[in-house]
């Protein structure tokens, strides 16, 4: 790899002139150079569909402030069938610019379903890390088997990504990440390392922060071997916000301008489409997948829409076990009245051996309280009941054959039942997984311990470990693996399987 390093000013270094009648952000410069390497945030790829993929890349020779200034950078990439680069399939040029960071969506389409891919970037003199994706199995395709992983919650301050280094290594078609990609708070009681800046308001803020994450090698390594999905949660913008509203920032108007920020930024460092681009009332993430007659996978957003959390709770109340008649009401709504309608058109059109709900949180009840006096976290669905139930019963309505739900947010491994009714213990809907933090702290044993306890249709949790979950699918079963990293605060803590689950077709509930 080599990198143009002669720098006769900050950022750039210019080449030729520019045509006249070419807009001047946009100018196409013939020779740009850069001080130091441009691809510091790695390469990514991600929403995988059988002829389509999305290829991503950020040029950053500096992580805080990118380094590059007002120009327009064309970045050249291209996408070849095996490692070598020696049958290339595809290749172009996009015009990075300032507007969007100096980001790169390339959405290459014309592409062979379930097929790996190789893909690279060259700016100026300098070449990308080559990363390796994966189209989707075309849509009614048989297949045997498919192998994902699904991450959440990564604190920067409270360890390493090692969970990453070892998801890498690993066989897998996909990566889903639940939220919590950033976290704008410094919290905790043991950092290993630091946020640069406070907490980010702006859009310069955001991007820092992002840089700064996508600057660890072991989550760029993730990001290079597999295509992703990602949805976020509440820390990409600000701590328990629900939809216009953040119970920490009680300017409306300001915290409208965060969340535009936070958005914006979010869309410039993943690897999603120029389609998914945000506007100015908002963004949408929730979408379908369809893996083959395997897997449909839906990704829903529980932030946008929501209504704000019940009892009147602000950011010190949300994460107390409470409960009031609102919380019950049924014009509650974690998805809000448009989503809610998408999905369940979206499984009445489902026809695949497997259905997985990918979304923020633990969607079982934990009642915190006791029988008498129950108390619930009104951040999660247990704040939105009639809500969940709308779901349960639609997965019930449309038949879905296979339901499993998976979550994050909770930084602790759970396994439930999700049923239509927790307390009157009435058959099991759908199977849950949720996956600890690659790195937040989590809750204690004893919280855990009690929850078990409390909650019979909660069948296994654990705080204590750091982690994710990989599934393998078949058309008879799916099997969970709870993979826990030794010590997040040693960078190179090794990773064992704390758990393994298995899911019977035709049998909700894990054995
Ligand atoms: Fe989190």
């Amino acid at each position: 790899m080599t990198f143009g390093m002669r720098l006769r000013r900050r950022g750039l270094l210019l080449g030729s002139a520019a045509s006249a009648t070419v807009a001047p952000a946009l100018v196409a410069r013939a020779a740009p150079s850069f001080r130091d390497d441009p691809f510091k945030l790695g390469v990514a790829s991600g929403c995988p569909r059988p002829d389509s993929i999305v290829l991503w890349t950020r040029l950053a020779p500096e992580l805080q402030g990118g380094g590059i200034g007002d120009e327009a950078v064309p970045v050249d990439w291209e996408l070849a069938e095996d490692e070598a680069f020696s049958r290339i399939v595809k290749r172009g040029q996009h015009m990075a610019t300032p507007a969007l960071a100096h980001s790169v969506h390339v959405h290459v389409r014309g592409l062979e379903p379930g097929r790996w891919y190789w893909y690279r970037f060259r700016a100026g003199g300098a070449q990308s890390p080559v990363g390796r994706t994966r189209t989707a199995p075309a849509s009614r395709a048989q297949l045997d088997r498919f192998r994902f992983a699904f991450a959440s919650c990564q604190q920067y301050e409270h360890g390493y990504f090692t969970a990453y280094r070892h998801m890498a290594a690993r066989a897998l078609d996909l990566v889903i990440h639940l939220g919590d990609y950033i976290y704008e708070l410094s919290w905790g009681r043991h950092h290993v390392r630091r946020h640069t800046g406070a907490i980010p308001t702006t859009l310069g803020e955001f991007r820092d922060r992002y840089a700064l994450y996508r600057s660890d090698p072991d989550l760029q390594a993730a990001h290079a071997a597999f295509p992703w999905l990602a949805i976020w949660d509440d820390h990409e913008v600000a701590d328990d916000y629900a939809n216009d509203h953040s119970p920490r920032n009680r300017d409306a108007t300001f915290f409208l301008s965060v969340r535009r920020a936070a958005y914006q930024a979010w869309f410039e460092h993943m690897p999603v489409p120029p389609s998914m681009a945000p506007t100015a009332s908002g963004m949408r993430i929730h979408d379908r997948y369809q893996f083959g007659d395997l897997l449909d996978l839906m990704l829903l957003d529980d932030r946008q829409y929501r209504t704000p959390q019940a009892c009147g709770t602000d950011s010190r109340t949300t994460r107390r076990a409470m409960d009031c008649t609102d919380r019950t009401s049924p014009s509650r709504s974690l998805l809000g009245e448009a989503q809610e309608a998408w999905l369940d058109e979206s499984l009445a059109a489902s026809r695949a051996r497997w259905t997985v709900i990918a979304q923020q949180t633990l969607m079982a009840e934990l009642n915190r309280g006791t029988t008498d006096q129950p108390g619930f976290n009104l951040d999660r669905w247990d704040g939105y009941p009639a809500a969940r139930q709308r779901l349960l019963d639609g997965l019930v309505k449309h038949r879905i054959a296979n339901p499993v739900v998976i979550g994050g947010d909770v930084h602790s491994f759970w396994v439930s039942d999700l049923k239509r009714d927790f307390a009157a213990n009435g058959s099991v809907v759908a199977t849950e997984f949720v996956c600890s933090s690659i790195t937040s702290e989590g809750p204690s044993a004893e919280s855990v311990r009690r929850a078990l306890q409390a909650n019979p249709h909660l069948k296994y949790g654990n705080g204590e470990k750091r982690g994710y979950v990989a599934i393998e699918l078949t058309g008879g079963s799916l099997a969970a693996h709870f993979e826990a990293v030794d010590d997040v605060r040693d960078p190179q803590s090794g990773v064992h399987r704390l758990k393994s689950f298995t899911v019977e077709s035709g049998k909700p509930g894990a054995l």
